[in-house]
């Protein structure tokens, strides 16, 4: 089968044998793929080694084999792949053993991935094919983010800067979808426009001074994924008292913040990663409720998975980026 791989540092398609389900796991036929940020990073993470390790960690497909234990799901079934592996319950912080699927976890940028039955779960059923593919890593991420750390409550205000992110399109989505009112920002006015159909109630460019644009508001959640090219313009619109929640760091890691304006201002700073088993076994039926899709940018056969990778990196998508088999 084909896949791609990364490889004494180098990003290259291969053909890699076929490999048969044993015990509880199952081999899934994959039809699509979604990129993430994370994809961009495996260079960093893996560096020159000579072992092949497959990329990607979003992915739909259809049931191919079943091991012999393997009982949860039926051959033909139309499944996504959770990328969360090893953490099932919803607890504080991901188990010790927590890994997501796409190095060093064998990844979805190929024909076919093996992997347990507990890891796989039916296609939502409002979602096509290509959205399936693109779904779970950056949806389940944002329910985890806006529900479980964010606590977010009904009436209330969410600050999300970068419309065009992966996972900001869900958390827009779900919190209109939970009756809080939304505001957003891009750095491109064009991406603000496109973006409205998320149903968001405000965007701002982010050049503009948000203190400003935003006086009028009370702030009483920001959820950052940006990191440190917006971190502190965003507290300063955070309402005293507020929470603010990280789950990402496009721009960088580290810089600095006013440690005595943030306990005058008591505010209350939340990390987040991923998701659970159990947050995805309840976010799939809010999203069928709900009718909550990701916006799609667009699709590349996997020959041509050098293209999306450009795409990716050139932050010109509104939505997802999405490999075809
Ligand atoms: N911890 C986790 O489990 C987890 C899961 C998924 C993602 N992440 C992380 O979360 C972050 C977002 O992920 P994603 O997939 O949603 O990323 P993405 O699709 O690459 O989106 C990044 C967003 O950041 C904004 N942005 C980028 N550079 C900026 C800059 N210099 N100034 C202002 N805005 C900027 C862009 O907004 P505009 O183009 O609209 O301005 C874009 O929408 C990444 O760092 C990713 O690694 C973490």
């Amino acid at each position: 089968m084909k896949a791609y791989v990364i490889q004494n540092g180098t990003y290259q398609l291969v053909d890699t044998p076929e490999q048969q389900p044993k015990g509880r796991q199952v081999l899934v036929h994959l039809k699509t793929a979604g990129l993430n940020h994370r994809d961009l990073n495996i260079k960093d993470r893996v560096g020159s080694k000579a072992e092949p390790y497959i990329l990607g960690s979003d992915g739909a497909g259809v049931i191919e084999k079943t091991g012999d234990e393997a009982s949860r799901l039926e051959i033909g079934e139309e499944v996504i792949i959770n990328p969360s592996l090893n953490w099932y319950d919803n607890t504080e912080a991901p188990p010790e053993d927590f890994q997501i699927v796409g190095v060093p976890f064998n990844g979805t940028f190929a024909e076919k991935i093996l992997i347990s039955e507990d890891f796989v779960e039916r296609k939502p059923t409002h979602l096509n094919g290509k959205e399936a593919g693109v779904f779970a890593l950056s949806a389940l991420t944002g329910y985890r983010a806006l529900f479980t750390q964010g606590k977010i409550k009904e009436g209330e205000t969410l600050f999300i800067p970068g419309v065009g992110g992966g996972v900001t399109s869900f958390i827009i989505q779900m919190a209109k979808a939970f009756g809080a009112r939304v505001i957003t920002t891009s750095r491109d006015s064009d991406k603000l426009k496109q973006s409205e159909k998320l149903g968001y109630d405000r965007g701002i460019v982010t050049d503009e001074d948000w203190k400003i644009a935003l006086a009028d508001e009370q702030i009483d959640l920001v959820i950052e994924s940006i990191g440190g090219a917006t971190f502190n313009k965003s507290l300063d619109v955070l309402k005293k008292g507020g929470r603010i929640v990280t789950f990402g760091s496009s721009t960088n890691d580290e810089f600095t913040f006013n440690l005595r304006s943030f306990f005058y201002g008591q505010y209350k700073l939340i990390g987040s990663t991923m998701g659970s088993r159990e947050e995805l076994h309840e976010l799939i039926p809010f999203v069928e409720e709900h009718n909550i899709k990701p916006l799609l940018d667009k699709g590349y056969p996997l020959d041509d998975i050098d293209t999306a990778f450009t795409h990716l990196e050139s932050q010109k998508q509104v939505g997802k980026i999405y490999i075809h088999m």
